[in-house]
């Protein structure tokens, strides 16, 4: 039924009392555990899958998935296009009805980061989409992509960055990194502070994978407006799999479809609870 933009789920400008969850699904039953957990808690939610993933589940396929679950799901959800490196796949998210998408364009000198954010900004919005783009640097790898340093974001290049290109969502580098961490992170919070009080354009944390129940609050008080979770759901639907199989080795195909279901549920569930987003739908 509801299916929204991303931009009208975030709390508004100044409400920084909590986050509205992204959470990455690859698959339907992940995508059915998503929708479970949003509609048990009341939460609205955005489905998203990175550019990164699609090796595993192509956007032709899984994309349709993806929509028809928000187009059935009691709750508003959005549907997001993450970490977006080409025209081409950019391009195939609008055409399947996504409602956002990201660029990032991170990887290129400011300059050019901000003419590509433009182009996709304008395509985007002709169609109705919102965009997110990335600025500075968040560390680690989503899915293929090579594996990158923390470069954390610059309070003025940032200003600059969402002034210029008209984004709806700017991903900021603060000290996470995608993937599970090696060492708990020590989170830039005085900067986000500073970039939070330098912009009013909204604010995405990514690398949600890991963080303390501390690092996510004190990330929304400061401004965060979107939390992205991608490895703990993997994680825990893979957990989850192999708990049904140890209990009981006959299971069957259908035991392990909604192990995963369960799986991502149980992840999405204990997430939202710590980004204070359960009844805001
Ligand atoms: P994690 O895999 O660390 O949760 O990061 C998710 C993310 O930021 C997706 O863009």
């Amino acid at each position: 039924m509801p299916l929204v933009k991303m931009t009208e789920l975030f709390p508004k400008y100044g409400d920084n009392s909590y986050a509205i969850g992204a959470f990455n699904v690859s698959d339907m039953e992940m995508a059915m555990g998503a929708m479970k957990a949003a509609e048990e808690l009341k939460a609205p939610i955005i489905l998203q899958i990175a550019e990164g993933r699609l090796r595993y589940s192509p956007l032709k396929l899984l994309g349709p998935i993806m929509m028809a679950a928000a187009k059935e799901c009691k709750v508003p959800t959005a549907v997001h296009l993450d970490h977006g490196g080409t025209l081409e796949t950019i391009k195939l998210a609008l055409s399947l009805g996504f409602t956002s998408v990201m660029f990032d364009g991170s990887k290129y000198p400011l300059e050019e980061n901000i003419a590509r954010t433009k182009e996709v900004v304008e395509l985007a919005h002709a169609q109705g989409a919102a965009v997110e783009a990335e600025i500075g640097c968040v560390g680690g790898a989503e899915g293929d992509y090579k594996s990158v340093d923390i470069l954390v974001t610059d309070v003025a290049e940032a200003k600059r960055f969402a002034a210029e290109t008209g984004i709806d969502a700017m991903a900021v580098a603060i000290g996470t990194a995608h993937g599970n961490y090696q060492e708990q992170p020590k989170l830039r919070l005085d900067r986000l502070q500073a970039i939070a009080e330098a912009t009013e354009c909204p604010l995405v944390l990514h690398g949600g994978t890991g963080l303390t129940e501390d690092d996510f609050r004190n990330c929304y008080k400061r401004g965060i407006k979107k939390i992205n979770i991608a490895t703990a759901s993997y994680d825990s639907s893979a957990a989850k799999i192999k708990e049904v199989y140890g209990e009981k080795p006959e299971a069957n195909y259908f035991d392990f479809s909604d192990a995963i279901v369960q799986g991502t549920c149980d992840n999405i569930k204990k997430h939202m609870y710590i980004f204070g987003v359960e009844n805001k739908a």
